[in-house]
């Protein structure tokens, strides 16, 4: 798949950063050691644990080299690690272990919440966010329009290169191996400039892997305009001329 775009992303930082705030005011957890943000992108998300906890030593992880870039030129006095989230061995076990919008990016989520769960200490905390992408009528429509015959082949297996479960999924999983488990779920309700912000800001994610699979220009931009005629249909433009993108998101906290 074709590497993050670091400045794209950022496009929609409000957005996407608003959920790490939110999970974050969840958390309470006095003067942890060391925080480790897995999947953290161009750091928008880790700058807000630094801020938040400004005595520990916050860690930002991710397999994106562009990513990782844009994260040290932004952030030079932080800790900045390229790595595989599934492999990572970290030198120290972290207090709270902090994820969000990363982990559908990665598979066999049942072995990687219990990998997570040796990388903290003994009285840390997981925070975690999945945008469930699948659930909205953006996503469902995405996965409709990839079955077309004239992309179905490249696109085949495009889906399964996310990985998402429901709340029960992760609570059974979670409640085995942790103390304490919330689980809660929350529609953002974001308001953008025109429908054409919407499939901007999917454009950079999850739009991304089945971009990335339809190499020719023509293809591209005729999967771009099919699914620009979806968003015209299922979402309406408001009467000052903005128009609502309502996002579904997973959170999960547990604790040892
Ligand atoms: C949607 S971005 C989220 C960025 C940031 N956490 C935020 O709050 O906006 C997902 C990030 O997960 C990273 N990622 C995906 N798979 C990964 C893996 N297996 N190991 C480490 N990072 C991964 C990607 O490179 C990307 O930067």
């Amino acid at each position: 798949m074709m590497d993050w775009n670091p400045e794209h992303y950022l496009q929609f930082r409000s957005e996407r950063t608003q959920p790490s705030i939110d999970l974050i005011s969840r958390i309470e957890f006095d003067n942890p050691s060391l925080i480790l943000d897995i999947g953290c992108g161009p750091g928008n998300s880790t700058r807000v644990l630094a801020e938040r906890w400004p005595q520990s030593h916050v860690i930002g992880l991710d397999n994106s080299e562009t990513m990782i870039e844009k994260a040290k030129n932004d952030y030079p006095e932080m800790e900045w690690i390229l790595a595989e989230a599934a492999t990572y061995e970290p030198e120290r076990k972290a207090d709270i272990l902090f994820s969000n919008a990363a982990i559908q990016w990665m598979d066999h989520h049942d072995t990687l919440l219990q990998k997570f769960y040796h990388l903290l200490s003994d009285n840390g905390l997981l925070a975690v966010q999945v945008p469930l992408f699948r659930d909205m009528p953006l996503g469902k429509c995405i996965d409709r329009i990839a079955r077309d015959t004239r992309w179905k082949y490249q696109l085949e297996d495009v889906s399964t290169l996310l990985t998402i479960h429901n709340y029960s999924f992760y609570y059974d999983i979670l409640s085995s191996l942790f103390n304490s488990t919330e689980v809660w779920e929350t529609h953002y309700m974001h308001v953008l400039d025109s429908h054409l912000s919407i499939l901007e800001m999917i454009r950079s994610t999850g739009l991304k892997p089945y971009l990335s699979r339809l190499a020719d220009d023509i293809p591209k931009k005729k999967f771009e305009q099919e699914v620009l005629k979806s968003i015209e249909e299922d979402y309406p433009i408001q009467k000052n001329g903005k128009v609502i993108f309502p996002f579904h998101r997973l959170f999960f906290i547990a604790r040892k």
